[in-house]
């Protein structure tokens, strides 16, 4: 079969053959993948910096997808950490990873949403008691999981939701996703908090993609303008697209009522994870959230991991 390989954890995966994994257990499957997404995790996955990743090269990337089993049946599904991964004709599933889609479903949109939306959809159904109408600000809005996340919010029922981005072309469209109010995270981290403080000091949960610097400065802000302190506030890590360390003031657990938790693979346990799915792919099936996908063939794979452009989920396709 062909697929993409990765050689070496510095250069992009190439387009060449490979050999066909096959099934070994007996909840393991062959599948003709249709769709598999290019999700910031594959890109750490393919660059072995993602903190389940081993030395083990070559390696074929994607850590979930879309298949057809030989019955005809669609397929979501998400693979064991693995180094022969959906990024290939086929792939091997375990049906005990993986849920049946209607058959109408589209296999891009699927591919693409699934990764991002559940960041927000499992943070908020099992890291925390989240409850209809509370508020939540969302940091680092302007990506595919941010995006998502707005809607997800909403759908699960929150009232308020201010999202926070930096890149103002992308901040002046999530309105449209269903925000109620965006925050420029443009200058220092600082000058972006202090807005932050004056439009989200009140909310009751804050969806975090970006860590580092800005979040340090963020919940300073939100702790010290908060009109009530013993509000309970619940932070949730989610990514870290500003930076992986985050300098967390002593004052802002003892100020204020505030939870930090992570959310994501190890912090949520694999079977609550895999029981989320479903509920999750129906409503990306039906159309209920917007996902921006573009497809990309097979073959270029390699053109597709050089694009830098992240207003779109890419999603890898057949030939
Ligand atoms: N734990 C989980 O379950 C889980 C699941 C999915 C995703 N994630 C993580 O969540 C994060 C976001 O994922 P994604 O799917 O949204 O990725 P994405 O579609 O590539 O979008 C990343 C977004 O982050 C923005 N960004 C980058 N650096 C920034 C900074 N310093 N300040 C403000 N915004 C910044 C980018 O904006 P620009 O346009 O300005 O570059 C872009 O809009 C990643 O770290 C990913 O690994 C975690």
């Amino acid at each position: 079969m062909y697929a993409a390989v990765v050689t070496a954890f510095d250069a992009p995966p190439s387009y060449r053959e490979f050999p066909a994994p096959t099934p070994t257990g007996s909840d393991e499957v062959l599948v003709d993948v249709l769709a598999s997404g290019l999700h910031p995790r594959v890109r750490s996955q393919a660059s072995g910096s993602h903190y389940t990743s081993t030395d083990e090269l070559p390696l074929i990337p994607g850590v979930d997808g879309v298949g057809r089993t030989r019955d005809g049946k669609l397929r979501y599904f998400v693979l064991f950490d693995t180094a022969v991964g959906a990024m290939a004709e086929q792939a091997v599933i375990d049906l005990r990873r993986s849920i049946v889609l209607p058959p109408d479903s589209d296999p891009v949109a699927v591919a693409a949403g699934m990764n991002p939306a559940m960041s927000s959809w499992i943070a908020l159904r099992q890291r925390i008691s989240f409850a209809p109408g509370q508020s939540v600000l969302i940091l680092g809005a302007t990506g595919s999981s941010g995006k998502l996340a707005i809607q997800v919010a909403k759908h699960l029922g929150a009232g308020r939701v201010v999202a926070a981005g930096r890149n103002p072309g992308k901040l002046a469209t999530l309105t449209g996703f269903g925000a109620d109010e965006t925050v420029s995270l443009s200058g220092s981290p600082e000058e972006a908090a202090d807005r932050l403080g004056q439009a989200a000091a009140d909310v009751d949960v804050v969806i975090d993609y970006l860590w580092g610097a800005m979040t340090a400065a963020a919940m300073r802000a939100i702790v010290t303008q908060r009109s009530d302190r013993g509000k309970p506030l619940s932070w949730i890590e989610i990514g870290s697209m500003s930076g992986p360390e985050a300098e967390i003031p002593s004052a802002a657990l003892r100020a204020a009522r505030l939870q930090i938790v992570g959310s994501g693979q190890g912090s949520v346990p694999t079977r609550d994870i895999l029981a989320e799915l479903p509920a999750l792919a129906a409503e990306i099936a039906r159309g209920t959230f917007t996902v921006d996908a573009r497809p990309v063939p097979l073959r270029d794979v390699e053109t597709a991991w050089k694009d830098a452009d992240n207003d779109q989920r890419i999603v890898i396709t057949p030939n």
